[in-house]
């Protein structure tokens, strides 16, 4: 099999689920518990937390552990509007993120909240412009994500963070989830962003695990509340074996990334200069440094995006519609709706999605199988 869905899951690694599987049946006490046996897993825990703080240069203090993405960017942007409600009730998104935080931002809404969703080019990227206008004196929180995960455009958060510096007051979030590991942990990371969100199993960790990076003296409100694990931010018994095995596949995640970058680039490129010769081709997502070497949504007019996938399928090749959220739905990608693509060719568009173990070869056979399936494409369209 071929799978090339990286941006809806990794497959969890080997030596990932060995320390999942180590952890789960030698130290499996409480890390709240007094004894030591609950010491011991607390010392884990918290091994595991510099672990994954000193790969991404931050302080342990400021690593919370979640269930994963959605959890992340519901936390970070509830948990501001909550904490930062008496200041202002005016918060700041782009038209193309993750249904987590768009989703998030229209259930606050309705309680009261006011959002702004930046438009994109043509490129599925905000203006800088279009964010400075935005700001009002009752702005709490701009969310942004770092790569867009239907077309893998990378937002310009240097720049957003350049701005936000005259306005230290506003909570300035990532939503990191596609973006960790591709080369931009400089521009994530950077000084002038408060949080960011990261989820385990986008990067070979087990289901449910992730966490948020918090900056040091930046408060949201919980909205787990029970017994005070996370420092009194996040409660719940600590999910202690996928919180080892996650600091585990960072680590990995992170010593392979330039040359895994590297080689999901000569995929991508290898791909879409091949696919481009092709009338019925639309690429959305280009190659330059402005996009993500991982992510290649293209549509093929007058063909549904499901029925591509299905097709791909039955030669073990695995693609998605443009995201794994939206393909059991059928409805078009928000992304490409942002971007005024036609609903005629969005419903066209499917999305590769590469990783660490995709290799050329695979981007050959894809290739073949392209060319065959084109011509049936072309007879149905
Ligand atoms: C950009 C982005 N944010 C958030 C999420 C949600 O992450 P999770 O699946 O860990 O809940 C995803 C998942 O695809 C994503 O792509």
């Amino acid at each position: 099999m071929i799978y090339f869905d990286n941006s809806a899951t990794t497959q969890a690694l080997p030596e990932v689920v060995d320390t999942y599987d180590k952890v789960s049946k030698s130290i499996w006490g409480n890390p709240s518990s007094l004894h030591n046996f609950g010491e011991q897993a607390f010392n884990l825990l918290e091994q595991s937390r510099k672990q994954i703080a000193d790969l991404l240069h931050v302080h342990a203090d400021e690593i919370y552990f979640t269930s994963g993405g959605t959890e992340g960017d519901n936390w970070v942007v509830k948990g501001t509007a909550i904490q930062k409600r008496e200041y202002g009730k005016h918060l700041i998104t782009t038209a193309v993120e993750h249904p987590a935080i768009h989703n998030s931002m229209e259930q606050l809404k309705q309680l009261g909240y006011e959002v702004t969703y930046l438009p994109v080019d043509d490129e599925g990227r905000i203006s800088i412009d279009d964010l400075k206008k935005a700001i009002r004196p009752d702005t709490t929180l701009v969310s942004i994500m770092a790569v867009n995960n239907e077309i893998g455009t990378i937002q310009p958060i240097e720049e957003a963070a350049e701005l936000l510096k005259k306005y230290p007051k506003i909570h300035f979030h990532i939503d990191a989830v596609q973006g960790i590991g591709k080369g931009i942990q400089e521009k994530i990371f950077n000084e002038r962003v408060d949080f960011v969100t990261i989820s385990g199993h986008k990067f070979h960790a087990p289901r449910g695990i992730g966490f948020i990076y918090g900056r040091r003296g930046r408060r949201i409100a919980q909205l787990m509340n029970g017994g005070g694990q996370e420092k009194n931010q996040r409660s719940g018994t600590e999910n202690l074996p996928a919180v080892a095995a996650m600091a585990k596949a960072l680590r990995l995640l992170l010593e392979k990334e330039p040359k895994a970058n590297e080689t999901e680039h000569q995929i991508k490129q290898l791909i879409s200069d091949h696919i481009s010769k092709f009338d019925k081709i639309t690429i959305f997502s280009k190659n330059t440094d402005q996009f993500a070497p991982h992510i290649l949504c293209f549509a093929i007019k007058g063909v549904r995006g499901e029925t591509i996938v299905h097709a791909f399928e039955k030669y073990g090749i695995y693609i998605s519609t443009t995201s794994a959220c939206s393909s059991k739905k059928n409805v078009a990608s928000s992304t490409l709706t942002a971007m005024h693509v036609p609903e005629d060719v969005s419903t066209s568009a499917v999305r590769i999605s590469l990783g660490d173990q995709n290799t050329l070869d695979e981007a050959k056979e894809f290739i073949k199988v392209f060319d065959q399936l084109y011509e049936e494409f072309d007879k149905l369209s």
